[in-house]
């Protein structure tokens, strides 16, 4: 059994992770401007249940979604300026992951042990890409400028080499690829697998890509997922 859905506590099974379940390499948790400063939001990744998280200086964390006191998940939480404080009993973590103030404790400095697992998190492509905490290899290189265009639920995981039959591709890496389809706008497709959730395909256009080249893209990808779901 994967995550438990507890009125936001998340059962310590969670942790349990292995090599079907880790984050392995650089992998898209979601389009960069989906999280606004000082905003969070829930994320994904096999079964690894993230909470993304921007603050008020634009930088963009992966943490576990499990807060390291009771369980509660971070992603109920609120963020204001440089920190992520948990709904359940106000513990308030600072962007390296350590817990700075125990509402309870106002006199108490936490000890440094009291933090929260971290990923690493970098924006490229219009992407945030995570990794786990230690990812040796350097984040994805994204050439060029590129704009978030949408993202996309599928009810199962699919590669991207069968999604994309038939359409010139270059390969980013595992996860993500350059798209040339003919008369077409150039794209970057980025896979988030989620396991028995599915899976979230990304979509960025470059920068000087009209409206319509948006709308385009996006209807295309629309009808991608139609033929793909159909074919399972
Ligand atoms: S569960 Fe987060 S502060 Fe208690």
């Amino acid at each position: 059994m994967g995550l438990i859905d507890n009125g936001g506590l998340v059962s310590g099974e969670s942790k349990a992770m292995n090599e079907d379940t880790d984050v392995l390499g650089w992998v898209p948790a979601g389009l960069a401007n989906t999280i606004q400063h000082e905003a969070v939001k829930r994320s994904m990744i096999k079964q690894n249940d993230l909470v993304l998280w921007r603050g008020a200086d634009g930088l963009a964390h992966a943490w576990e979604n499990r807060c390291p006191h009771r369980g509660m998940r971070l992603s109920y939480g609120v963020v204001r300026e440089n920190r992520l404080t948990c709904l359940y009993h106000g513990w308030t973590f600072n962007g390296d992951g350590h817990c700075d103030t125990i509402p309870a404790h106002p006199d108490l400095d936490p000890p440094a042990t009291i933090c929260t697992k971290m990923y690493r998190c970098v924006e490229s492509g219009g992407l945030l890409w995570v990794a786990h905490e230690n990812e040796s290899s350097d984040p994805p290189m994204v050439r060029g400028n590129w704009a978030p265009c949408r993202s996309l639920h599928f009810s199962r995981e699919v590669a991207l080499p069968d999604l994309i039959s038939g359409i010139d591709v270059d390969t980013l890496n595992a996860h993500a690829q350059y798209l040339n389809p003919p008369d077409k706008v150039k794209m970057l497709l980025a896979m988030q697998p989620m396991g028995k959730y599915g899976m979230m395909l990304h979509l960025t256009l470059p920068v000087d890509a009209t409206t319509e080249d948006h709308h385009h893209a996006s209807r295309w990808f629309i009808a991608h997922r139609l033929t793909t779901e159909i074919a399972a």
